[in-house]
């Protein structure tokens, strides 16, 4: 019997340039922070490039128990393609495909794919039903950090050195200076997502994580 494919396509805009929503697909360290709700565990076993190879510890909406899987990631021009290999036995197929928007906006489309026995075609609506909830459910959180990351952006903020104006305790200066957000993976981290502890959610409950301006 031939296979068949589970699939949904989801879109969404954001008010920011698509390297920054890059950007924030390969910060792995925000699964067990922003999205504490559903990660309990992230590390990433190796990085080269744009090529990550991470394991996660997920609960997902509608879903009654944990899985776990490991997922290699890679961006092909403006493509990000994610092949999830999960403990049930799985292996879901992502694709984030990125477009600039004008006035530094950008457009997303995410597909999702799952290609399996036949039997699972009856399962096709509940699939669509899982992912549209996984994709609003993270979306929504994902949105503030990445508005958040372009609006310090155009501050000069760099990684691991702050605002220079600020650092220097100086006014805010009336024109900045912006160059185009460039997208460099692998992102730099000094925590234990890299190492062979990886990293654990750091609470179960919080009344918000800190993305508010
Ligand atoms: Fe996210």
């Amino acid at each position: 019997m031939k296979n068949v494919t589970l699939t949904l396509k989801c879109e969404g805009e954001m008010d920011c340039p698509k390297e920054i929503v890059m950007w924030n697909y390969y910060d792995h360290e925000h699964l067990v922070g922003t999205h504490y709700k559903y990660y309990n565990q992230a590390r990433v076993l190796a990085e080269k490039d744009s090529w990550a190879l991470v394991y996660r510890k997920m609960k997902m909406p509608l879903l009654p128990f944990h899985c776990s899987g490991i997922a290699l990631q890679l961006m092909e021009n403006n493509v990000m393609k994610t092949f999830h290999k999960d403990s049930i036995g799985f292996l879901l197929e992502m694709e984030v495909h990125f477009k600039d928007l004008p006035n530094n906006r950008s457009h997303m489309t995410v597909i999702y794919n799952i290609n399996t026995h036949p039997f699972f075609k009856v399962f096709q609506s509940m699939f669509q039903k899982l992912f549209q909830g996984w994709f609003h459910a993270t979306w929504v959180e994902d949105a503030p950090m990445r508005l958040r990351r372009w609006k310090v952006h155009n501050l000069g903020f760099k990684d691991f050195y702050g605002i220079d104006y600020i650092n220097k305790k100086l006014p805010k200066p009336g024109k900045i200076e912006v160059k185009k957000y460039e997208f460099n993976p692998p992102i730099k981290s000094f925590s234990a997502i890299n190492t062979k502890d990886g990293l654990e959610r750091p609470f179960d409950e919080s009344v918000e994580l800190g993305y508010r301006d």
